[in-house]
C-alpha cells in the first residue's frame, strides 16, 4: 500500500490521462464480450434460424469490433507507456540528484554495484508496473467480471458449474507463482554476482594480466555462470511442473462446459448458440486466473524495488547547510583548525589538531602513510565533519558555510586522481567550463603539462581513456594540477600531487607555482622533503597528532622526526643544500 501511495505521488500529475486509460481498458474488456455473443447469434439465428442476411451483418460487426478493440488497445498501451516513461524520467532525475547530494560517508559504505542496480533493475521493475501491470490487473479483473455477469444472464446453473473449476485454476496459478518467485529473486541476485565478477575483472584487467591470473578469473566467472544457468533451469522446472496442470484444468473447463451444457441443450434449457457463447468465453475465465499469479509476482517485485528506490531518495546527507549565522567574521587566519578530533569509524584518526594559516602562506603536511594527512584536507573541504573542535575558513566555521560555496572557495588536487573520459581540454576546464583554450593552455603551462600535451597528435583534443588510461601517472597528476589551477580558488590543496613527477619537473612546477601561492592559502601534502621545504609552516603528523611544527630550518635544527626523514632522503648534507635524490 505504501509503495502504491508513493508511486501515486508521481502518477497523479497524469490523473486525467490515467482515467482515460482505465476507461479505455474498461471499454476493451466490455468489447471482448461482443464477439462471443455474435458467434452465438450466428449459430442460433443464421444456421438454425435460416436468417442469411443477418450473417453478413454479424460478420461485419465482428470485424468492426475486432478493429475498434485493436485501435483502443493500441491507444491505451501507448498512453500508459508514455505516462510511465515520464514518471520514470522524474524518478531517475531525482535519484541522480540525490546521488550527487550524498556525501563521502554514503559512498564509503555503499557498493557501486548496488547503486547501479537501483538505477537499472529496480527502475525497470517500477516502469514495468506503471506501464503494464496496472492496466493488466484492471483488464483481467474486468474481463472476468463481465464474463461472469454475461454468463449468468444466459444460464446461471451452467455458470455456477464452470465457476466451480476456476478457483482450482487460481489456486494452482498462485502456487506456481509463489514457487517461481524465490527462483526469480535467486536469478536476479545471481545475475548481479555475475555482473560484478565481469565488472571487477574488466576494471582490474591490468592486475589480472600482470599476475597472469586469467585462468583463475575465467574459473571464477565459470562458477558464477554455471550457477546462473542452474538457477534458470531450476526456475524452468517449476514451470514445467505446473503448466501441464494448468492446461489440463483449462481442458476440464471445456469438458464441464460440453458435458453440462450438452445435457442442458438436450433438455432444452440452453440453445446451441448459447453453448457456443459459453465456449467462446472459456478463455475469459481461464486467462485472468492464470494471469493472477504473474500479476501478483509483478506487484511484489514492484514493491521491493519501489522500497529500495524510496530508501535511496530518502537518504539524508550528513553534510548539510545549516542556517548561516549572520555575516562572516573577519579573522587573522584564512584557515584555522582548533582542537579538531575526528574518526571515520571507531578508531580516532585525528586528535587535537590546532594550527592556523594566513592568505599567502603555505602549510605543508608530512608524515608516514596513514597518519591522517588527507583526512585533514577532507575536513577542510567538509567532505566529513569534525567530531569536535572547529575548522574555520575565512573566520567562519565550515559548518556555517554553504557547502557548495565552500567548495567553490577551494581547489583540490586529490591524491586519488580521477580524470573523465573526455578531451584533455575538457578535463582541465572541468571546474571552469567557460574557460578559453588560451586559459586552459596557461594553466597547463603552469602545471608543466603543456609540453607533453602539445606533443600528442591531437594535443588538447586528445580523448583520455576511462580514469585517465593512456597517460602516465605523472602526466595524470599534472593534468589534475592544471585543472585545480584553472579553477583559481583562494584555497589550493595539493595532496601528493607531484609524487609521480621527476624531481626536475617538480622543481620547475614549484618555481612557476611560487607567485601563485603568494596570493592563495595553500596546503601541500607530500612525502618528499623537496616538495615542502619552502612552506611557511610544516606539520609533522603521526598517528593523527601533530608531533612537530615549524619551518624547514627550525625542524632540521630540532633533529627530531623531520630531521630523520630528511637525512634518509638526502643522506649527508652540507648546510641546507639539496644535491641529489636518493633512489
Ligand atoms: N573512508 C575511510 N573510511 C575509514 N577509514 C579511513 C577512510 N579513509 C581513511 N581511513 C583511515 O584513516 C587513516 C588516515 O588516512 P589518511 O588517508 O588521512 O592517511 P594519509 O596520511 O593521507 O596517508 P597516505 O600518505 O598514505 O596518503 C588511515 O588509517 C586510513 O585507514
Ligand atoms: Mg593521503
Amino acid at each position: 500500500m505504501h509503495s502504491l501511495k508513493w508511486i501515486w505521488t508521481y502518477m497523479r500529475d497524469f490523473k486525467s490521462g490515467i482515467c482515460i486509460g482505465f476507461l479505455l481498458v474498461l471499454v476493451v474488456a466490455g468489447l471482448n464480450m461482443l464477439n462471443p455473443y455474435f458467434s452465438g447469434r450466428i449459430v442460433d439465428d443464421v444456421i438454425y434460424g435460416g436468417n442469411m442476411p443477418l450473417l453478413w451483418k454479424l460478420i461485419g460487426f465482428m470485424i468492426a469490433v475486432t478493429m475498434i478493440k485493436t485501435v483502443i488497445r493500441y491507444s491505451f498501451q501507448l498512453l500508459f507507456e508514455r505516462i510511465s516513461q515520464r514518471v520514470i524520467y522524474t524518478i531517475r532525475k531525482q535519484l541522480y540528484e540525490r546521488l550527487n547530494e550524498l556525501d563521502f560517508r554514503y559512498y564509503d559504505r555503499t557498493k557501486t554495484g548496488d547503486i547501479m542496480a537501483r538505477m537499472t533493475g529496480d527502475m525497470e521493475a517500477v516502469r514495468h508496473f506503471t506501464a503494464w501491470t496496472t492496466y493488466m490487473i484492471v483488464e483481467n479483473a474486468m474481463v472476468l467480471f463481465f464474463a461472469i455477469i454475461f454468463m449468468f444472464t444466459i444460464h446461471a446453473p451452467l455458470t455456477v458449474a464452470m465457476l466451480a473449476v476456476t478457483p482450482v485454476i487460481g489456486f494452482f496459478a498462485y502456487r506456481m507463482s509463489s514457487e517461481v518467485r524465490p527462483t526469480f529473486s535467486e536469478i536476479r541476485a545471481q545475475f548481479a554476482r555475475l555482473n560484478s565478477v565481469v565488472q571487477e575483472n574488466i576494471s582490474g584487467n591490468r592486475v589480472v594480466k600482470a599476475f597472469a591470473k586469467e585462468e583463475h578469473e575465467i574459473g571464477k566467472f565459470s562458477a558464477e555462470n554455471r550457477a546462473f544457468k542452474e538457477k534458470n533451469i531450476k526456475s524452468a522446472r517449476v514451470w514445467e511442473k505446473y503448466l501441464p496442470v494448468l492446461d489440463s484444468l483449462a481442458g476440464v473447463l471445456t469438458v464441464v462446459m460440453i458435458l453440462a451444457g450438452g445435457f442442458m441443450v438436450v433438455q432444452g434449457s440452453l440453445t446451441i448458440g448459447e453453448l457456443v457463447i459459453f465456449n467462446s468465453l472459456i478463455w475469459a475465465l481461464n486467462n485472468p486466473m492464470r494471469m493472477a499469479g504473474w500479476l501478483i509476482n509483478d506487484v511484489q517485485r514492484f514493491i521491493a524495488s519501489a522500497e529500495k528506490i524510496e530508501d535511496l531518495l530518502n537518504e539524508q546527507p550528513a553534510i548539510t547547510n545549516r542556517k548561516q549565522k549572520g555575516e562572516s567574521v573577519s579573522a587573522d587566519f584564512s584557515v584555522q583548525f582548533q582542537d579538531v578530533t575526528f574518526k571515520y569509524e571507531d578508531e580516532p584518526v585525528l586528535s587535537d589538531i590546532t594550527f592556523g594559516v594566513k592568505t599567502g602562506q603555505t602549510v605543508a603536511i608530512v608524515g608516514p602513510t596513514g597518519a591522517g594527512k588527507s583526512t585533514i584536507v577532507n575536513l577542510l573541504c567538509r567532505f566529513y565533519d569534525a567530531d569536535s573542535g572547529e575548522v574555520i575558513v575565512e573566520g567562519r566555521d565550515v559548518k556555517d558555510w554553504n557547502v557548495r560555496s565552500l567548495r567553490k572557495h577551494t581547489a583540490m588536487v586529490m591524491q586519488d586522481i580521477f580524470l573523465f573520459s573526455d578531451t584533455i581540454e575538457g578535463n582541465i576546464a572541468y571546474g571552469m567550463p567557460d574557460a578559453t583554450l588560451e586559459q586552459v593552455k596557461d594553466a597547463a603551462k603552469k602545471a608543466e603539462a603543456h609540453g607533453f600535451i602539445s606533443k600528442l597528435p591531437e594535443g588538447y583534443d586528445t580523448i583520455i581513456g576511462e580514469r585517465g588510461v593512456g597517460l602516465s601517472g605523472g602526466q595524470r597528476q599534472r593534468i589534475s594540477l592544471a585543472r585545480a589551477l584553472l579553477k583559481d580558488a583562494p584555497i589550493l590543496i595539493l595532496d601528493d600531487t607531484t609524487s609521480a613527477v621527476d624531481l626536475e619537473t617538480e622543481m620547475r612546477i614549484q618555481k612557476t607555482l611560487k607567485p601563485i601561492l603568494r596570493e592563495k592559502t595553500c596546503f601541500i601534502i607530500a612525502h618528499r622533503i623537496s616538495s615542502v621545504k619552502e612552506a611557511d609552516l610544516i606539520l609533522v603528523l603521526e598517528n593523527g597528532q601533530i608531533m612537530e611544527r615549524g619551518r624547514h630550518e627550525d625542524l632540521l635544527k630540532r633533529k627530531g622526526r623531520y630531521y630523520n626523514v630528511f637525512k634518509n632522503q638526502f643522506g649527508d648534507f652540507d648546510g641546507h643544500q639539496f644535491g641529489k635524490e636518493v633512489m
